[in-house]
């Protein structure tokens, strides 16, 4: 695979500018927009709650905003988005009037007490469904801020928090042991809000008026993760990904590639919009096992399929811990990528939180893997496929779209050159 690309907007960027955007005065730009399932379910929900989205291009969006507290009672479909149900449920907590937050089956099956509690003890009204959605939100406009420390390292969880903050009395502090992305904060600070960052946590003061102006939107580190490990995986490969988000709380993949043996460079960097951009290139070399321990699994938490993968190919036994938080993602991910994998010939076990893989010393042998509705399986089973001797079939492919709409395409065109 040899090719230079780009990928689409950050989704978890592109959310943000939507519900930021839909808070703020007057209007946002939100340029390299990432159209996919979950940001058009983030697009509806704001529109539902009387804010105005204007599509001027795929990748462009301009929404007004009601203000702070402007928005609407209303019904919202969140669909497959956990990071819009979250973050969402954070910002109706200091708003006007009852809402209902439902979503699809998997989204359904997710935990929400991790929100709920919190925003109940600012003074909200969150009813959740034993703990699950559909959410019932009564917002108050008597939100007290509050110090918390969330159980599990989450950054939509630190998110609904500090948005839930900015119509409460006094500063909102949450507290974090192991740093997740923070593109809330440097969102918020980009429009005004008054944010305090140290080493264990970030502050936020209330908020009288948000003003974003612009958001260009940089490449979603997460969707180029894929074709970065294919490069990594196949002999011969040369690719570079060009205008990437590299914020170093999402780029922990980019580490466990070098450490694994692979050839990474990260030039051209600059800053747009408050984040940090630049290209990266991989080239192939002989994988060696590693460990992976909770500390770093924040940073690279939706790329760790792909990491139990890049393992199957490596030698000797790497051990993947701390991230029993995969378990309660799209799908139970330690699950899905144990069968998946398996049935395609890897060594791979699951543990509570993680996984133990032995290389094997040839390509895996390929086969069937099921997306089980979640993306990110459905992308795994793709890579696998092109580093298998045989090819994998998907089963649900078009889950895929949820994140990155274009993604087989794309992966084609850079693989039949
Ligand atoms: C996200 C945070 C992470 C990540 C998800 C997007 C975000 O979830 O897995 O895909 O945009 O804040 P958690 O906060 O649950 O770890």
């Amino acid at each position: 695979m040899v090719g230079h690309l780009v990928v689409p907007g950050d989704k978890s960027i592109s959310h943000r500018a939507v519900l930021i955007g839909s808070l703020g005065e007057g209007e946002t730009q939100v340029r390299g927009f990432g159209r996919s399932g979950d940001t058009q379910a983030t697009v509806e929900a704001v529109r539902a709650l009387g804010a105005e989205v204007e599509d001027v291009a795929d990748d462009e969006l301009v929404v007004r905003g009601v203000g702070i507290r402007g928005l609407r009672p209303g019904d919202v479909d969140c669909a497959n988005a956990g990071t819009l149900m979250r973050l969402l449920t954070g910002v109706l907590a200091g708003q006007d009037g009852e809402f209902t937050l439902s979503g699809d089956e998997s989204l359904t099956s997710r935990p929400m007490e991790r929100i709920a509690a919190p925003l109940r003890k600012m003074g909200a009204g969150v009813e959740t469904t034993d703990g699950h959605a559909p959410l019932v939100v009564h917002g108050s406009d008597k939100l007290r801020g509050i110090e918390f420390e969330p159980e599990v390292a989450s950054a939509q969880v630190k998110s609904a928090i500090l948005l839930a903050g900015l119509n409460a009395h006094g500063p909102t502090t949450v507290v974090e042991r192991i740093p997740t992305r923070d593109h809330t904060e440097r969102m918020l600070e980009a429009a005004g809000a008054r944010i305090r960052r140290g080493s264990t946590g970030v502050t936020v003061e209330p908020a009288g008026a948000l003003r974003l102006g612009e958001v260009v939107v940089p490449g979603d580190f997460s969707s180029a993760a894929p074709l970065l490990v294919v490069a990594a995986l196949v002999p011969g490969s040369d690719v570079t990904v060009h205008d990437l988000g590299v914020n170093p709380r999402r780029t922990g993949l980019l580490d466990v590639l070098e450490r694994m043996g692979t050839r990474v460079s990260v030039f051209d960097r600059r800053r747009v919009g408050g984040e940090p951009v630049a290209s990266v290139a991989v080239q192939p070399g002989e994988l060696v096992a590693t460990e992976i321990g909770a500390d770093e699994v924040p940073g690279l938490v939706d790329e760790l399929p792909l990491v139990a993968l890049l393992a199957s190919h490596a030698r000797g036994e790497t051990r993947i811990s701390g991230a029993r938080e995969l378990r309660v993602k799209e799908t139970d991910r330690i699950e899905a990528v144990t069968d998946g994998l398996r049935a395609l010939g890897a060594r791979i076990h699951s543990r509570d939180d993680g996984w133990t893989v032995t290389g094997v010393p040839t390509r895996l042998r390929g086969g069937r893997i099921e997306a089980r509705g979640d993306h990110r399986i459905a992308m795994l089973g793709a890579v696998a496929g092109l580093s298998s001797r045989e090819g994998v079939a998907i089963e649900g492919a078009d889950t895929a779209a949820i994140s990155f709409p274009g993604f087989y395409e794309l992966l084609e065109s850079v693989t039949r050159r």
